[in-house]
């Protein structure tokens, strides 16, 4: 059985803070290689706590904010399955408009138009987000595009009122598994 690699995705959002041990380490317990990649912000907030630094420590692998120089090697092995979790409303907006302003949305917004590797999204809203004109124009776009909205297919899944630790992270971590069979 060979190793399976998740690319995950994390952005300024709740929940990110415990994104090591909440979603990194549960996935490396299910047999998973993790390969992180954070917006600017959110690399900004796990800079200030120390866990970008455990991030790496933990995956073995660099905990990526900044693109690679043209002359540099890809610092992330292939991926098999995408995950962005948290997704804030912004990287969400800007995911469905094909911005690639930072590396964190350019490795999914190649992932969404290359089509061979599953792209699953966790949007981690507010109810003034989710009332933004333009949300739903965002998640039907990314929908039409083959993304999988962990949004309504989790029922347990309260964006504008859960608390981050009773996030559904072993749930989305189910779907991502379901997504890539292991071979
Ligand atoms: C403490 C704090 C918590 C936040 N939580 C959320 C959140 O849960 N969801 C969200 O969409 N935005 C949230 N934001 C706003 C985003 O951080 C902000 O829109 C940021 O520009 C997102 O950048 P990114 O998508 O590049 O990571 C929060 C901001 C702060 C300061």
């Amino acid at each position: 059985m060979s190793t399976r690699t998740l690319g995950l995705i994390g952005s300024a959002a709740g929940g990110l803070e415990t994104l090591r041990s909440s979603l990194v380490e549960p996935a490396m317990e299910r047999g998973w290689r993790v390969a992180v990649t954070l917006t600017p912000t959110a690399g900004t907030w796990l800079d200030s706590t120390g866990e970008r630094d455990r991030i790496e420590r933990v995956t073995g692998l660099p905990c990526r904010v900044q693109p690679r120089m043209p002359s540099e090697a890809r610092p992330h092995p292939p991926i098999d399955c995408y995950l962005v979790c948290p997704a804030s409303s912004n990287t969400v907006a800007k995911l469905a408009l094909g911005l690639s302003d930072n590396q964190a949305l350019t490795t999914v917004c190649e992932a969404i138009g290359g089509q061979d590797v599953p792209v699953a999204v966790f949007p981690r809203i507010n109810a003034a987000h989710a009332r933004q004109p333009a949300w739903d124009s965002h998640v039907e776009a990314l929908r039409s595009a083959g993304v999988h909205l962990l949004m309504g297919c989790l029922p347990l899944h309260e964006p504008r009122s859960a608390p981050d630790e009773d996030l559904p992270w072993q749930q989305i971590l189910d779907v991502v598994e379901a997504l890539v069979p292991i071979r």
